[in-house]
């Protein structure tokens, strides 16, 4: 009992060390989100013109007070804009900053705004409006990606690379068919950010704190007003509801994947081993002890953001997955892996976008290499099977054979000489040199997604139609 009262008489001994002041300083820090919410200002500012231009014309404040509010937000985002604008963390988050500025500004009319909303619904329209403005502007920095790529896909629509699988050379491509997987890689991407427009296009205000409210409000008026489709339908749903900030952030992971690998074939490719590409030295950095070193980092920082893009969704998923229905304050912790991600997302888009553009083909070695470690192994094999009318499988193994002759000749298949060819297989002829260069090759890939450079132009088509 006696500790006990020690106890009480210090409150904060054993761990409030760390705090200048007691527990309800500790409780500020952990319940303010304005460090971050700020954010949000202009749509809150928006959402609150909206909602009281509803009010006012639903007879539910006078027109006078809406006039005021409406006059005292446009003066707050001003002040918010030129930096005069003192946020207070006392007023936990950018909705009771803006209000209680309101408040300051315009007296009494202020208290009116508040009618028949809550933050609960505050929030959620908030961050939509938010998520979807994000949403727009990654749409239009994929379609600039995607152009990048096109435009790249038709200068070298005849360029022969090697294709890889398990990154061991497979057959002959074109660098244009690289490009376009990226292309298709992308416009996926493009068409998820598409859906999930579409999806959050539902406004949430006038669900007010969950149940809805007994005032007479519009809400078909606010959703109009506010460029949404329509309401949304269950206001218990509604402030419960992160759907769409995990939307943004699944396709954000996707999407990062899809960079991330592209990164890495950047840096595999600028390697003197490759040299496939060279980088612009706008994307690239030098080495401080040594000159001859130019350094990928611009596609290394963009497969790195991949880790705290999908760390985020990782997050959000785990903030959301024990809430019960309708808000609780876990759903604070939204916002900085929104912020987050799409501020990465952002950047290494941007910086995708800048290497594609600006880096320099290096068509001779990508030949050189397309013909090197048997690429035309599977041509060989097909020749058989086409003219010889052997199984495949049969092909299949006569073609070892020739590779293994090559192998051991040092030489490439195409080296070989028609009695060497002959002695593994006597229907060989001297045909078979046309299909065994690469360019050959890519060329007899015609089928429909195949990487004939006839395939390749009609696919670039295909996008241009749609970018
Ligand atoms: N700052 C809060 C958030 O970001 C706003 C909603 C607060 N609502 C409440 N009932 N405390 O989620």
């Amino acid at each position: 009992m006696a500790e006990g009262n020690q106890d009480n008489k210090s409150s904060n001994q054993m761990w409030g060390g760390r705090f200048a002041s007691g527990p309800a300083a500790i409780m500020e820090e952990i319940n303010a989100s304005i460090g971050f919410d700020k954010k949000l200002y202009a749509q809150d500012i928006r959402g609150s013109i909206a909602h009281a231009t509803m009010l006012a014309q639903k007879g539910i404040i006078s027109a006078e007070d809406k006039d005021k509010i409406v006059h005292g937000l446009n003066t707050i985002r001003g002040e918010i804009e030129s930096g005069q604008f003192q946020f207070s963390r006392k007023l936990e988050d950018i909705h009771m900053n803006i209000e209680a500025r309101l408040a300051e500004l315009i007296g009494p009319a202020a208290g009116r705004l508040h009618t028949a909303r809550s933050r609960n619904d505050q929030v959620a329209l908030d961050f939509r409006l938010w998520v979807k403005e994000e949403l727009q502007k990654t749409e239009s920095l994929l379609s600039d990606l995607i152009k990048a790529f096109l435009d790249r896909a038709e200068d070298h629509a005849d360029t022969v690379m090697p294709g890889f699988t398990h990154l061991q050379t497979a057959q002959p491509v074109t660098f244009g068919h690289h490009c376009m997987a990226y292309v298709e890689m992308f416009g996926r991407d493009r068409q998820r950010v598409r859906h999930a427009i579409e999806h959050l296009d539902e406004c949430p205000i006038g669900s007010a704190a969950l149940a809805g409210t007994g005032y007479p409000i519009d809400r078909h008026m606010t959703a109009e007003a506010l460029g949404f489709r329509e309401p949304t339908r269950n206001s218990i749903d509604t402030v419960s509801d992160r759907d769409f900030a995990l939307e943004f952030l699944s396709i954000a992971a996707i999407s990062a994947t899809h960079l991330s690998r592209l990164a890495e074939e950047i840096v595999i490719w600028s390697t003197p081993q490759f040299g496939f590409i060279r980088l612009s030295d706008a994307f690239s950095t030098g080495s401080s002890i040594m000159p001859q070193k130019k350094n990928p980092d611009a596609a290394e920082l963009v497969r790195a953001k991949t880790g705290r893009i999908n760390g985020s969704l990782i997050a959000l998923l785990t903030v959301m997955k024990g809430l019960p229905l309708a808000y609780s304050k876990d759903m604070q912790e939204d916002k900085e892996q929104v912020f987050d991600a799409a501020e990465s997302l952002e950047l290494a888009l941007a910086a995708m976008t800048g290497m594609i553009r600006d880096l320099t083909v290096r068509a001779d070695r990508m030949k050189a290499a397309a013909g090197s470690g048997f690429s035309t192994a599977t041509d060989l094999a097909d020749w058989l099977v086409r003219e010889a009318g052997l199984p495949f499988r049969d092909a299949h193994h006569v073609t070892g054979r020739a590779v293994a002759l090559a192998e051991q000749k040092g030489c490439d298949l195409a080296e070989l000489s028609l009695e060497d060819l002959q002695a593994i297989h006597e229907s060989i002829t001297a045909d078979i040199y046309n299909v065994l260069t690469v360019e050959a090759s890519v060329a007899s890939r015609k089928s429909y997604g195949g990487t004939a450079p006839a395939q390749v132009r009609r696919q670039i088509a295909w996008w241009r139609a749609r970018n």
